[in-house]
């Protein structure tokens, strides 16, 4: 088995791939199949809103069948807390939709623990990498590092094997991520040629190569104005936060010791941050609404990001207050998502086992 690497030059080649692909889907939303998901580890933030779920409601309205996975086995990698996991499952089924993502035939919302046709292909595709090329992968190196996991289990070094049956039970080709998915997406393109190359000699290729689809919207910085906006650093702005909470939370945010606004993202990061958010709510260039602000200073800053942000957010935020009274419904998303996924594994699973000479 060749072994594959880890290349500095692919984030370049993703940038090059995902415009590509940006422009074509438009014009041909049905040669692509769209798979995303998240951890069911709590609820989602801002930070999430404008870096993905805007994407995918985009997405799913242009017609691209968009497959939302929630990666509920993942949890067990790096958290103990299993109790909450049904919790936060429902929670983020809530936020997808109120958020704007409508289930249909083609955009189906699941946990993958209720694929077991999918999670069979797990056991053929763990023997087509290495021990080697699992170790070095970057992203899990990182994760370990920051969990400070004591001792590491080996669902968490094998865990992109999973993402991989995640992405190509469905035949995804166009997968919505951050940069720090990359190695994932490499891992689960070498698992399809990989698979292909060794038991399609005599039919047709199974799997597609997916491709990244990457973010055009700038990591959110949270309001502490240093890190990666994040529940669990404390400085994020909860999409099922109240209006009252939201203004808050934006009062306490930090910026500097300069009154006139300006947009400076290398200099003052903690500002142009926030004039972002702003920015993303209106569309206006934060250019154009430092130059508005000017003298007003942080306090005006604030006050219009908090009327922005709420503004935005006010028909989301009456939607999930709507959802959290529908657990049917929540229930009934979920069943529907989690059969459609069945069905489509199912078919997968017979053409996998047919090409690996299996069926009786
Ligand atoms: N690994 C992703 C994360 O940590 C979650 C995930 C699991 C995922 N399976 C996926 C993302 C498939 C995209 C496609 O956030």
């Amino acid at each position: 088995m060749q072994e594959m690497t880890y290349n500095t030059n692919s984030y370049d080649t993703a940038v090059e791939i995902s415009k590509k692909i940006e422009t074509d889907i438009v014009n041909n939303p049905s040669k692509y199949r769209v798979l995303t998901g998240d951890r069911p580890t709590g609820r989602l933030h801002i930070g999430h809103y404008f870096g993905s779920l805007q994407n995918r409601v985009r997405l799913s309205h242009l017609g691209v069948p968009t497959m939302i996975l929630i990666a509920d086995y993942q949890v067990l990698t790096d958290h103990d807390a299993y109790q909450e996991i049904s919790q936060n499952t429902k929670q983020l089924v809530i936020d997808y939709l109120a958020a704007g993502i409508e289930p249909s035939e083609n955009v189906i919302i699941y946990p993958h623990s209720y694929v077991p046709e999918a999670n069979q292909l797990m056991i053929p595709f763990l023997t087509l990498v290495s021990n080697a090329e699992l170790n070095r992968n970057p992203t899990v190196k990182e994760e370990i590092q920051s969990a400070g996991l004591k001792s590491v289990n080996a669902g968490m070094y094998t865990y992109p094997v999973h993402q991989a049956v995640d992405i190509l039970f469905c035949k995804g080709n166009v997968v919505p991520v951050g940069k720090d998915q990359l190695p994932h997406l490499e891992l689960t393109r070498t698992i399809a040629r990989r698979f292909n190359e060794k038991f399609c000699t005599n039919c047709a290729p199974v799997f597609p190569e997916p491709q990244a689809l990457l973010s055009k919207t700038p990591s959110i910085i949270g309001l502490d104005g240093t890190q990666k906006m994040s529940k669990s650093r404390g400085n994020a702005i909860m999409l099922c936060a109240s209006e009252d909470e939201t203004a808050a939370l934006i009062k306490k945010a930090k910026t500097d010791t300069e009154r006139f606004i300006t947009y400076d993202p290398v200099n003052r990061p903690e500002v142009a941050n926030l004039l972002m958010l702003i920015s993303l709510c209106t569309e206006e260039e934060p250019e154009a609404i430092a130059a508005k602000i000017g003298n007003g200073g942080g306090g005006m800053l604030k006050n219009m990001l908090t009327e922005a942000l709420n503004e935005k957010l006010r028909p989301l935020r009456t939607r999930r207050k709507q959802l959290e009274a529908e657990p049917a419904y929540i229930q009934q998303v979920l069943n529907d998502g989690s059969q459609r996924a069945r069905e489509i594994a199912a078919r997968t699973l017979d053409e996998v086992r047919s090409a690996m000479n299996m069926v009786i």
